[in-house]
Protein backbone atom coordinates (compact mmCIF):
# COMPACT_ATOMS: atom_id res chain seq x y z
CA UNK A 1 0.00 0.00 0.00
CA UNK A 2 1.33 3.19 -0.91
CA UNK A 3 0.04 6.08 0.91
CA UNK A 4 0.48 10.01 0.52
CA UNK A 5 1.00 12.59 2.91
CA UNK A 6 -2.40 14.41 2.76
CA UNK A 7 -4.29 10.94 3.13
CA UNK A 8 -3.02 10.99 6.77
CA UNK A 9 -6.28 10.32 9.03
CA UNK A 10 -5.14 12.82 11.55
CA UNK A 11 -5.12 15.95 10.20
CA UNK A 12 -8.17 18.88 10.01
CA UNK A 13 -10.64 18.55 7.75
CA UNK A 14 -9.64 19.86 4.18
CA UNK A 15 -11.96 22.28 2.12
CA UNK A 16 -11.21 22.57 -1.30
CA UNK A 17 -12.81 24.89 -4.28
CA UNK A 18 -12.47 26.60 -7.17
CA UNK A 19 -13.71 29.22 -9.19
CA UNK A 20 -13.20 29.91 -12.77
CA UNK A 21 -11.88 33.27 -13.85
CA UNK A 22 -14.48 33.78 -16.63
CA UNK A 23 -16.67 37.17 -15.72
CA UNK A 24 -17.54 39.67 -13.30
CA UNK A 25 -18.60 38.15 -10.15
CA UNK A 26 -22.09 39.12 -9.18
CA UNK A 27 -24.73 38.15 -6.51
CA UNK A 28 -24.78 34.70 -7.17
CA UNK A 29 -21.63 33.80 -7.08
CA UNK A 30 -21.60 35.68 -3.18
CA UNK A 31 -24.28 33.90 -1.66
CA UNK A 32 -23.81 30.79 -3.62
CA UNK A 33 -20.36 30.32 -3.07
CA UNK A 34 -17.31 33.19 -1.82
CA UNK A 35 -19.69 33.56 1.67
CA UNK A 36 -19.42 30.07 2.42
CA UNK A 37 -15.56 29.74 0.99
CA UNK A 38 -14.99 32.68 3.38
CA UNK A 39 -16.60 31.40 6.89
CA UNK A 40 -14.78 27.64 6.04
CA UNK A 41 -11.64 29.03 6.42
CA UNK A 42 -12.24 28.96 10.36
CA UNK A 43 -13.27 25.46 10.09
CA UNK A 44 -10.25 23.76 8.67
CA UNK A 45 -7.79 23.78 5.99
CA UNK A 46 -8.85 25.62 3.50
CA UNK A 47 -7.34 25.44 -0.29
CA UNK A 48 -8.98 27.97 -2.54
CA UNK A 49 -8.20 28.52 -6.43
CA UNK A 50 -8.27 30.19 -9.31
CA UNK A 51 -9.29 27.91 -12.34
CA UNK A 52 -7.67 29.58 -14.83
CA UNK A 53 -7.00 26.46 -17.23
CA UNK A 54 -10.92 25.60 -17.00
CA UNK A 55 -11.13 29.26 -17.79
CA UNK A 56 -8.94 28.24 -21.19
CA UNK A 57 -11.89 25.91 -22.48
CA UNK A 58 -13.75 29.11 -22.73
CA UNK A 59 -11.71 32.26 -22.65
CA UNK A 60 -9.27 32.76 -25.88
CA UNK A 61 -7.79 36.27 -25.24
CA UNK A 62 -4.82 36.76 -22.82
CA UNK A 63 -5.30 40.09 -21.71
CA UNK A 64 -8.89 39.27 -20.96
CA UNK A 65 -7.45 36.23 -18.95
CA UNK A 66 -4.80 37.94 -17.22
CA UNK A 67 -7.52 40.86 -16.03
CA UNK A 68 -10.18 38.24 -14.96
CA UNK A 69 -8.01 36.63 -12.77
CA UNK A 70 -6.56 39.45 -11.31
CA UNK A 71 -10.09 40.47 -10.37
CA UNK A 72 -11.22 37.68 -9.07
CA UNK A 73 -8.24 37.08 -6.27
CA UNK A 74 -8.58 41.08 -5.43
CA UNK A 75 -12.56 40.19 -4.91
CA UNK A 76 -11.61 37.00 -2.98
CA UNK A 77 -9.22 39.09 -0.80
CA UNK A 78 -12.19 41.70 -0.02
CA UNK A 79 -14.36 39.89 0.69
CA UNK A 80 -12.65 38.24 3.55
CA UNK A 81 -11.02 35.61 2.18
CA UNK A 82 -7.41 35.85 4.53
CA UNK A 83 -4.19 33.94 2.70
CA UNK A 84 -2.68 33.37 6.35
CA UNK A 85 -5.44 31.12 6.66
CA UNK A 86 -6.26 29.68 3.72
CA UNK A 87 -4.10 28.53 1.19
CA UNK A 88 -4.90 30.73 -2.05
CA UNK A 89 -3.18 30.69 -5.68
CA UNK A 90 -3.91 30.02 -9.41
CA UNK A 91 -4.25 26.95 -10.72
CA UNK A 92 -1.51 27.34 -13.20
CA UNK A 93 1.01 27.93 -11.06
CA UNK A 94 0.95 23.83 -10.14
CA UNK A 95 1.85 21.55 -12.91
CA UNK A 96 1.76 18.66 -10.89
CA UNK A 97 -1.96 18.91 -11.21
CA UNK A 98 -1.50 18.94 -14.92
CA UNK A 99 0.82 15.68 -14.54
CA UNK A 100 -2.14 14.42 -12.26
CA UNK A 101 -4.47 15.13 -14.78
CA UNK A 102 -2.50 12.49 -17.34
CA UNK A 103 -2.23 9.55 -15.29
CA UNK A 104 -6.01 9.56 -14.03
CA UNK A 105 -7.30 9.89 -17.48
CA UNK A 106 -5.36 6.45 -18.35
CA UNK A 107 -7.58 5.06 -15.63
CA UNK A 108 -10.64 7.10 -16.81
CA UNK A 109 -13.06 5.26 -19.39
CA UNK A 110 -15.01 7.32 -21.88
CA UNK A 111 -17.84 6.51 -21.03
CA UNK A 112 -17.75 8.57 -17.46
CA UNK A 113 -16.75 11.58 -19.30
CA UNK A 114 -19.45 11.01 -21.74
CA UNK A 115 -22.27 10.98 -19.39
CA UNK A 116 -20.98 14.66 -18.10
CA UNK A 117 -23.92 16.60 -18.01
CA UNK A 118 -22.13 19.98 -18.27
CA UNK A 119 -19.70 19.06 -21.14
CA UNK A 120 -23.26 18.30 -23.16
CA UNK A 121 -24.70 21.61 -22.30
CA UNK A 122 -22.03 23.65 -23.07
CA UNK A 123 -22.24 22.26 -26.71
CA UNK A 124 -25.88 22.42 -26.55
CA UNK A 125 -25.28 25.98 -25.96
CA UNK A 126 -22.86 26.43 -28.75
CA UNK A 127 -19.21 25.65 -27.21
CA UNK A 128 -16.46 24.22 -29.39
CA UNK A 129 -16.31 20.79 -28.48
CA UNK A 130 -12.65 20.77 -27.35
CA UNK A 131 -10.51 17.81 -26.46
CA UNK A 132 -10.27 20.20 -23.32
CA UNK A 133 -13.73 21.03 -22.58
CA UNK A 134 -14.52 16.70 -22.98
CA UNK A 135 -11.52 16.07 -20.53
CA UNK A 136 -12.37 19.03 -17.96
CA UNK A 137 -13.87 16.57 -15.03
CA UNK A 138 -10.21 14.85 -15.61
CA UNK A 139 -8.12 18.11 -14.41
CA UNK A 140 -10.91 19.07 -11.82
CA UNK A 141 -10.18 15.80 -10.66
CA UNK A 142 -6.81 16.33 -10.28
CA UNK A 143 -7.30 19.68 -8.98
CA UNK A 144 -9.51 17.69 -5.60
CA UNK A 145 -7.01 15.09 -5.52
CA UNK A 146 -3.46 16.69 -5.35
CA UNK A 147 -4.78 18.14 -1.82
CA UNK A 148 -6.18 15.18 -0.32
CA UNK A 149 -9.50 17.54 0.10
CA UNK A 150 -11.95 15.78 2.12
CA UNK A 151 -14.88 18.27 1.35
CA UNK A 152 -15.74 20.26 -2.02
CA UNK A 153 -17.95 23.42 -1.35
CA UNK A 154 -19.81 23.84 -4.74
CA UNK A 155 -23.00 24.27 -6.01
CA UNK A 156 -25.24 21.80 -7.88
CA UNK A 157 -23.76 22.03 -11.48
CA UNK A 158 -20.66 20.92 -9.60
CA UNK A 159 -22.17 17.92 -8.40
CA UNK A 160 -21.37 15.03 -11.04
CA UNK A 161 -17.53 16.30 -11.42
CA UNK A 162 -17.29 15.28 -7.74
CA UNK A 163 -19.18 12.08 -8.17
CA UNK A 164 -16.69 11.81 -11.15
CA UNK A 165 -13.49 12.30 -9.34
CA UNK A 166 -14.90 9.66 -6.79
CA UNK A 167 -14.66 7.34 -9.71
CA UNK A 168 -11.41 8.14 -10.61
CA UNK A 169 -9.59 8.13 -7.06
CA UNK A 170 -11.04 4.73 -6.68
CA UNK A 171 -10.42 3.52 -10.35
CA UNK A 172 -6.99 4.61 -9.78
CA UNK A 173 -6.83 3.28 -6.19
CA UNK A 174 -8.22 -0.08 -7.58
CA UNK A 175 -6.09 -0.81 -11.07
CA UNK A 176 -3.15 -0.20 -8.51
CA UNK A 177 -3.35 -1.94 -5.65
CA UNK A 178 -3.03 1.86 -3.65
CA UNK A 179 -4.71 4.00 -1.27
CA UNK A 180 -2.74 7.19 -3.03
CA UNK A 181 -5.51 9.44 -3.56
CA UNK A 182 -8.81 10.16 -0.63
CA UNK A 183 -12.49 10.11 -1.58
CA UNK A 184 -13.76 13.70 -1.40
CA UNK A 185 -17.48 14.41 -0.54
CA UNK A 186 -19.21 17.51 -2.03
CA UNK A 187 -20.98 20.21 0.15
CA UNK A 188 -23.58 22.11 -1.38
CA UNK A 189 -24.41 25.62 -0.14
CA UNK A 190 -27.61 26.74 2.10
CA UNK A 191 -28.53 29.60 -0.23
CA UNK A 192 -31.19 28.22 -2.60
CA UNK A 193 -30.12 29.86 -6.04
CA UNK A 194 -30.20 33.22 -5.92
CA UNK A 195 -32.71 34.47 -8.93
CA UNK A 196 -31.65 36.97 -11.52
CA UNK A 197 -32.90 40.05 -12.76
CA UNK A 198 -35.32 38.19 -14.85
CA UNK A 199 -35.74 35.81 -12.28
CA UNK A 200 -34.41 32.71 -13.71
CA UNK A 201 -31.14 31.67 -11.57
CA UNK A 202 -28.57 34.24 -11.78
CA UNK A 203 -25.41 33.49 -14.05
CA UNK A 204 -23.44 35.14 -15.99
CA UNK A 205 -24.18 33.55 -18.99
CA UNK A 206 -27.67 34.21 -19.10
CA UNK A 207 -26.74 38.33 -18.87
CA UNK A 208 -29.14 38.68 -15.78
CA UNK A 209 -26.63 39.40 -13.18
CA UNK A 210 -26.34 41.85 -10.41
CA UNK A 211 -22.47 42.15 -10.10
CA UNK A 212 -20.97 42.54 -6.47
CA UNK A 213 -18.99 45.21 -6.88
CA UNK A 214 -21.35 47.04 -9.30
CA UNK A 215 -21.94 50.74 -8.34
CA UNK A 216 -23.86 54.03 -9.78
CA UNK A 217 -25.82 53.98 -12.35
CA UNK A 218 -24.42 50.79 -13.24
CA UNK A 219 -25.75 49.42 -10.21
CA UNK A 220 -28.85 51.53 -10.04
CA UNK A 221 -29.90 50.11 -13.78
CA UNK A 222 -29.42 46.39 -12.83
CA UNK A 223 -31.59 46.98 -9.92
CA UNK A 224 -34.58 48.79 -11.43
CA UNK A 225 -34.37 46.31 -14.24
CA UNK A 226 -35.39 43.74 -12.26
CA UNK A 227 -38.60 42.08 -13.85
CA UNK A 228 -42.34 42.64 -11.73
CA UNK A 229 -45.21 41.49 -12.58
CA UNK A 230 -47.83 43.94 -13.55
CA UNK A 231 -50.12 44.53 -10.35
CA UNK A 232 -51.09 48.24 -10.06
CA UNK A 233 -49.37 50.35 -7.47
CA UNK A 234 -52.47 50.59 -5.16
CA UNK A 235 -52.91 46.67 -5.10
CA UNK A 236 -52.08 44.06 -2.30
CA UNK A 237 -49.32 42.09 -4.09
CA UNK A 238 -47.73 38.51 -3.13
CA UNK A 239 -44.62 39.02 -1.52
CA UNK A 240 -43.09 35.34 -2.50
CA UNK A 241 -43.95 35.42 -5.88
CA UNK A 242 -41.13 38.64 -6.29
CA UNK A 243 -37.98 38.27 -7.04
CA UNK A 244 -37.06 41.71 -5.85
CA UNK A 245 -38.91 40.72 -2.35
CA UNK A 246 -36.45 37.40 -2.57
CA UNK A 247 -33.23 39.60 -3.20
CA UNK A 248 -34.07 42.16 -0.47
CA UNK A 249 -33.61 39.01 1.85
CA UNK A 250 -30.56 38.54 1.21
CA UNK A 251 -29.63 41.72 3.20
CA UNK A 252 -32.19 42.62 5.38
CA UNK A 253 -32.72 41.43 8.92
CA UNK A 254 -35.50 39.22 9.19
CA UNK A 255 -37.75 41.82 10.61
CA UNK A 256 -36.94 44.27 7.68
CA UNK A 257 -37.73 41.36 5.36
CA UNK A 258 -41.03 40.91 7.10
CA UNK A 259 -41.81 44.79 7.28
CA UNK A 260 -41.44 44.64 3.14
CA UNK A 261 -43.66 41.56 3.58
CA UNK A 262 -46.39 43.54 5.19
CA UNK A 263 -46.30 46.70 2.90
CA UNK A 264 -46.63 44.52 0.25
CA UNK A 265 -49.76 42.65 1.24
CA UNK A 266 -51.42 45.89 2.08
CA UNK A 267 -51.17 46.94 -1.25
CA UNK A 268 -50.50 51.03 -2.08
CA UNK A 269 -46.84 50.40 -2.10
CA UNK A 270 -45.37 49.73 -5.65
CA UNK A 271 -42.05 47.61 -6.87
CA UNK A 272 -40.31 51.26 -7.54
CA UNK A 273 -40.30 51.67 -3.93
CA UNK A 274 -39.42 47.92 -3.39
CA UNK A 275 -36.54 48.71 -5.93
CA UNK A 276 -35.14 51.46 -4.00
CA UNK A 277 -34.89 49.87 -0.74
CA UNK A 278 -32.98 46.55 -2.23
CA UNK A 279 -30.33 49.15 -4.12
CA UNK A 280 -29.73 50.72 -1.11
CA UNK A 281 -29.38 47.79 1.01
CA UNK A 282 -26.85 45.97 -2.07
CA UNK A 283 -24.83 49.68 -2.45
CA UNK A 284 -24.07 49.92 1.55
CA UNK A 285 -23.48 46.42 2.25
CA UNK A 286 -20.59 46.16 -0.38
CA UNK A 287 -19.32 49.39 0.29
CA UNK A 288 -16.95 48.45 2.65
CA UNK A 289 -15.46 45.34 0.41
CA UNK A 290 -15.47 47.67 -2.21
CA UNK A 291 -13.29 50.38 -0.52
CA UNK A 292 -10.78 47.27 0.02
CA UNK A 293 -10.94 45.67 -3.42
CA UNK A 294 -10.15 49.46 -5.43
CA UNK A 295 -7.03 49.22 -2.52
CA UNK A 296 -6.07 45.90 -3.61
CA UNK A 297 -6.40 46.90 -7.09
CA UNK A 298 -4.09 49.83 -6.92
CA UNK A 299 -1.52 47.21 -6.03
CA UNK A 300 -1.42 44.44 -8.11
CA UNK A 301 1.89 43.09 -7.17
CA UNK A 302 0.64 42.39 -3.18
CA UNK A 303 -2.59 40.20 -5.12
CA UNK A 304 0.00 38.44 -7.30
CA UNK A 305 2.37 38.54 -4.20
CA UNK A 306 -0.92 36.11 -2.05
CA UNK A 307 -0.78 33.59 -4.89
CA UNK A 308 2.68 33.43 -5.16
CA UNK A 309 2.65 31.85 -1.69
CA UNK A 310 -0.59 29.92 -1.56
CA UNK A 311 1.34 28.49 -4.64
CA UNK A 312 4.24 27.51 -2.94
CA UNK A 313 2.14 25.80 -0.14
CA UNK A 314 -0.23 24.10 -2.45
CA UNK A 315 2.89 22.58 -4.41
CA UNK A 316 3.99 21.21 -1.15
CA UNK A 317 1.27 19.09 -1.32
CA UNK A 318 0.54 18.66 -4.77
CA UNK A 319 4.20 16.87 -5.47
CA UNK A 320 4.10 14.13 -2.17
CA UNK A 321 0.21 13.47 -4.04
CA UNK A 322 1.85 13.24 -7.18
CA UNK A 323 5.36 11.23 -6.50
CA UNK A 324 3.25 8.58 -4.34
CA UNK A 325 1.00 8.67 -7.63
CA UNK A 326 3.91 8.12 -9.86
CA UNK A 327 5.50 5.59 -7.67
CA UNK A 328 2.23 3.61 -7.16
CA UNK A 329 1.84 3.01 -10.96
CA UNK A 330 5.48 2.70 -12.36
CA UNK A 331 6.96 5.59 -13.34
P1 LIG B 1 -22.23 31.38 -13.51
O1 LIG B 1 -23.53 30.61 -13.49
O2 LIG B 1 -22.46 32.85 -13.42
O3 LIG B 1 -21.35 30.98 -14.67
P2 LIG B 1 -20.43 29.83 -11.98
O4 LIG B 1 -20.96 28.59 -12.61
O5 LIG B 1 -19.06 30.30 -12.37
O6 LIG B 1 -21.48 31.01 -12.20
O7 LIG B 1 -20.53 29.67 -10.41
C1 LIG B 1 -19.50 29.85 -9.47
C2 LIG B 1 -20.06 29.48 -8.11
O8 LIG B 1 -21.15 30.34 -7.75
C3 LIG B 1 -20.62 28.05 -8.05
O9 LIG B 1 -20.32 27.49 -6.79
C4 LIG B 1 -22.10 28.25 -8.24
O10 LIG B 1 -22.87 27.22 -7.70
C5 LIG B 1 -22.34 29.56 -7.51
N1 LIG B 1 -23.48 30.25 -8.12
C6 LIG B 1 -23.52 30.79 -9.36
N2 LIG B 1 -24.73 31.32 -9.62
C7 LIG B 1 -25.48 31.11 -8.51
C8 LIG B 1 -26.84 31.43 -8.15
N3 LIG B 1 -27.65 32.11 -8.97
N4 LIG B 1 -27.28 31.06 -6.93
C9 LIG B 1 -26.47 30.40 -6.07
N5 LIG B 1 -25.19 30.06 -6.35
C10 LIG B 1 -24.69 30.41 -7.55
N1 LIG C 1 -15.48 23.61 -12.50
C1 LIG C 1 -15.69 24.54 -11.42
C2 LIG C 1 -16.72 25.62 -11.83
O1 LIG C 1 -16.85 25.89 -12.99
C3 LIG C 1 -14.39 25.20 -11.02
C4 LIG C 1 -13.42 24.19 -10.50
C5 LIG C 1 -12.30 23.74 -11.12
C6 LIG C 1 -13.51 23.49 -9.27
N2 LIG C 1 -11.66 22.82 -10.36
C7 LIG C 1 -12.39 22.64 -9.21
C8 LIG C 1 -14.44 23.52 -8.23
C9 LIG C 1 -12.18 21.79 -8.12
C10 LIG C 1 -14.23 22.65 -7.13
C11 LIG C 1 -13.09 21.82 -7.10
O2 LIG C 1 -17.35 26.20 -10.97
Amino acid sequence: MTEAGPTEASRPKRFLSGVQPSGKLHLGNYFGAIKQHVELQNEGEAYYFIANYHALTTIHDAEQLRQNTRDVAATYLALGLDPKKAVFFRQSDIPEVTELTWLLGTVTGMGLLERAVSYKDKVARGLQASVGLFTYPVLMAADILAYGSDIVPVGQDQVQHVEMTQDMAEYFNNTYGCQVFRRPEYRLTKTAKVPGTDGQKMSKSYGNTIGIFSTGSELKKAVMGVVTDSTPLEEPKDPSKCTVFTLYGLFATPQEHEEMAAKYRKGGYGYGSAKKELLAKVDAFFAPYRERRNQLLAHPSEIDDVLVEGARRARAVARETLDAARSACGV
